[in-house]
């Protein structure tokens, strides 16, 4: 915490605390502040906690100013949240409500033993302690602990970043899917493909650290160590923009000359490589067209080499950065990917 960030703090509990105690009316020596008494007048208390609450509620744009970019967020805007209220199993990322809660009584995504009956987007009060000291130390994050990832295992220390990672980090890996016969025995080099053959949509902090089964070692990229407070540094930039959108003028720290995400061509070049890979996961039988004009899972068994090209085919569509999360990881993955469907 900066010596600035302290001062505040403390300044902020020593006001808190002398509202809290004078809103409780505590008796005391008469002194200048005027007589005391839980039915007398709030007095300079009163005033006291008015200013605290302008802080933020004062006619400035502090807070509508992040509701407006926030409102067409996928945070703000998104249907999940009451879709999945019922499911324990959901309620952690998709409800900031049960975030908050669970986040202070120090549990994971998996621990998270009921639903929720009243869900919330992930809301100014998921990210931040509101109203707790009712001074503006409130947007104080909810949390930039390190976090000690569930299908991983691995720690995530990311500075504010950590907050996201909490969220937006895988649910599965392939082995989860390992095939069995009807007796349930695992068949050796074998993978059983559900519709479902993916981490989820939220596999975003382990591909950062180069994590996951998915067919190569990989390890922390750059955008992982150098970028300062990862997710936050690219997707909220200086400005604290509350849209989420990663901004260009973030890479341009180190890439000083990028003119687009498609940095020394590696877009155009993982685009059309993708694009190889769909073909030829189609012609093995493992990917087919959908209604939608996107391609669907085939289920069934895959041996490893051709089950590795299809998990990292919809990890690509999960993670969302066409791997500019970490190029270095991604360009592996996709060379291991191809080699399997040639
Ligand atoms: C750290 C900034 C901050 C401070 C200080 C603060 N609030 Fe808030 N308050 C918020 C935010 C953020 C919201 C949610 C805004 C939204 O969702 O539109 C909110 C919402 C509210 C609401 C709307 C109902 C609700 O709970 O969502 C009321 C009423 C309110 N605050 C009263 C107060 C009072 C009274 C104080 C002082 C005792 C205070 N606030 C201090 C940030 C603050
Ligand atoms: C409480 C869990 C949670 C936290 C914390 C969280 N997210 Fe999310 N995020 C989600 C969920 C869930 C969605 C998808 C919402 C939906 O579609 O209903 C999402 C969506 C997104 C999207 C896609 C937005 C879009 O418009 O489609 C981005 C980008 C994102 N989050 C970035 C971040 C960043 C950066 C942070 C940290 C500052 C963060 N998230 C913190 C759960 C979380
Ligand atoms: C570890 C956190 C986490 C858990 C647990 C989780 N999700 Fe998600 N989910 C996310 C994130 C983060 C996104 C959005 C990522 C993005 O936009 O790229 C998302 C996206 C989704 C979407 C797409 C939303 C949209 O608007 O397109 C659906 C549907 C969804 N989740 C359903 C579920 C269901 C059902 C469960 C429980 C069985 C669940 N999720 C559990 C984090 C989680
Ligand atoms: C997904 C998480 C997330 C959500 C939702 C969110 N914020 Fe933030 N907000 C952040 C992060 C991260 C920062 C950067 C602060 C930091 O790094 O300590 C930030 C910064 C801010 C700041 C600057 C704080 C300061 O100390 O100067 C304000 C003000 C703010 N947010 C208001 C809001 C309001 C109002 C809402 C609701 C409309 C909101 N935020 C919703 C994550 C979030
Ligand atoms: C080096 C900068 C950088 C870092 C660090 C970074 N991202 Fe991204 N992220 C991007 C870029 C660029 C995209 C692609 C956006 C696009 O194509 O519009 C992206 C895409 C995404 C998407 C998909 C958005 C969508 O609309 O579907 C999500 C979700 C996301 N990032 C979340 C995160 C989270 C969470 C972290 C931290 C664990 C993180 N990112 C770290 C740059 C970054
Ligand atoms: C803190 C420094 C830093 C920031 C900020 C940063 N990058 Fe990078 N980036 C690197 C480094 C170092 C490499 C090369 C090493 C690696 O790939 O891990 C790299 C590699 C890349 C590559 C692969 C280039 C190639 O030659 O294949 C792309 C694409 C990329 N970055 C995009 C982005 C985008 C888009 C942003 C902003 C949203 C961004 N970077 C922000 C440091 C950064």
């Amino acid at each position: 915490m900066s010596l600035k960030k302290a001062l505040l703090l403390v300044v902020a509990l020593t006001v808190a605390a002398f509202v809290l105690t004078a809103c409780a009316g505590t008796p005391g020596p008469e002194g200048p502040v005027g007589p005391a008494g839980p039915a007398g007048p709030a007095g300079p208390a009163g005033e006291m906690a008015e200013l605290s609450c302008k802080e933020c509620h004062n006619d400035t744009a502090i807070i509508t100013g992040k509701k407006a970019p926030w409102e067409t967020s996928g945070h703000g805007s998104g249907t999940a949240f009451f879709e999945e209220k019922d499911r324990n199993t959901c309620v952690f990322c998709h409800s900031g409500a049960t975030f908050s809660t669970a986040i202070a009584e120090g549990k994971n995504f998996a621990e998270v033993e009921t639903g929720d009956a009243n869900p919330t987007h992930q809301d100014c009060r998921t990210c931040h302690q509101i109203h707790v000291t009712y001074t503006s130390a409130d947007w104080a994050l909810e949390t930039d602990a390190p976090v000690a990832m569930v299908t991983s295992g691995a720690t995530f220390d990311g500075g504010s970043g950590n907050l996201c990672a909490n969220c937006h980090q895988a649910r599965r890996y392939m082995a989860g899917f390992v095939a069995k016969d009807a007796a349930g025995a695992v068949i050796p080099d074998q993978y059983a493909a559900t519709i479902r053959f993916n981490t989820h949509y939220s596999v975003q902090a382990d591909v950062l650290m180069g994590l996951g089964d998915f067919g190569v070692e990989g390890k922390p990229g750059a955008h992982y160590s150098m970028v300062e407070n990862t997710c936050v540094g690219c997707h909220m930039g200086e400005s604290d923009a509350h849209g989420f959108e990663p901004s260009l003028e973030s890479c341009k720290a180190c890439h000083a000359d990028a003119e687009s995400f498609d940095i020394n061509g590696y877009l155009t070049k993982f685009e059309e490589d993708y694009k190889t890979l769909e073909k030829g996961l189609v012609a093995k039988g493992a990917l087919a067209p959908a209604d939608d004009g996107t391609f669907a899972t085939v289920p069934g068994n895959y041996d490893t080499a051709l089950a590795q090209a299809l998990f990292f085919y919809n990890t690509v569509h999960e993670d969302g950065s066409e791997g500019i999360h970490n190029p270095t990881y991604f360009k592996a993955l996709m060379e291991n990917a191809l080699a399997a469907v040639k």
